[in-house]
């Protein structure tokens, strides 16, 4: 069974520089996965994280940081990324598509969450032994508000609501086809599967598993990973 993990570190990040609240340190210049947490990038992490599930990684990015920031973890060589995150995930599935052996399965994979336990990866591939598409989730803990004009518009009830993580998994010839017909925007791979029908299993993710969004989240990923304390 060949795995493959495509590993997406495209796009601007524009949150994090946006709330970033030093731009004069610089700090806002630098993609988020670049990002150092216990001397070692974002994306080091989170390809370390992957490298001992999977046959082959699959980087996804345009920046010349990308390499340096992985170099002795083998990997394919880097693809461009593209506008918005499906186009980039699309650019790394074609790419695996090109390989003379293409994988069976695929995780996709935020290069901005470096902190995702063995268990969560090792639980998604498993699921993947009996259905199309398997990903990492976290139950809904907080009561949850749709907010209109400033002021509380209605409760939403939590119950059955999960908060949906990464590394996503799925048979590769499905999600590639399901990518190569899609149009309009997505923000995850698993909605492409729902869309058509196919389904997916929710797995238990892990509350830790965060995507470095806004600069607080590195305060809780130095925690987490890093040497800095507190
Ligand atoms: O922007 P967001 O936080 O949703 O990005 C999630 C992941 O998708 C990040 O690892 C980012 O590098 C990647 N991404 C990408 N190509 C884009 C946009 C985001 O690879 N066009």
């Amino acid at each position: 069974m060949r795995i493959a993990a495509i590993l997406l570190a495209a796009g601007s990040g524009r949150r994090f520089a946006d709330a970033s609240v030093a731009p004069a340190t610089g700090l806002a210049a630098m993609p988020k996965q670049y990002m150092l947490l216990g001397g070692k990038t974002v994306i080091r992490h989170a390809a370390e994280a992957l490298r001992d599930h999977v046959t082959l990684i699959q980087p996804v990015g345009d920046d010349p940081l990308l390499a340096q920031a992985l170099e002795g973890i083998e990997t394919l060589s880097p693809v461009p990324g593209g506008r918005e995150r499906q186009d980039s995930v699309r650019a790394g599935l074609e790419a695996l598509a090109l390989l003379p052996e293409p994988p069976d399965l695929v995780l996709v994979h935020d290069g901005a969450r470096p902190y995702v336990p063995a268990e969560v990866v090792t639980s998604v591939i498993d699921a993947l032994a009996q259905h199309p598409g398997a990903i990492p989730a976290v139950a809904v803990a907080d009561t949850l508000k749709r907010g209109k004009d400033g002021l509380v518009d209605t409760t939403i009830c939590r119950e059955s609501l999960w908060r949906a993580q990464t590394p996503q998994g799925f048979h590769f010839p499905l999600l590639l086809d399901l990518h190569r017909r899609h149009q309009g925007p997505v923000t995850d791979d698993a909605s492409l599967l729902e869309a058509s029908g196919h389904p997916v299993a929710l797995v238990q993710g892990a509350e830790d598993n965060i995507k470095l969004t806004l600069p607080e989240d590195l305060v809780r990923l130095e925690r987490l990973l890093g040497s800095t304390p507190l």
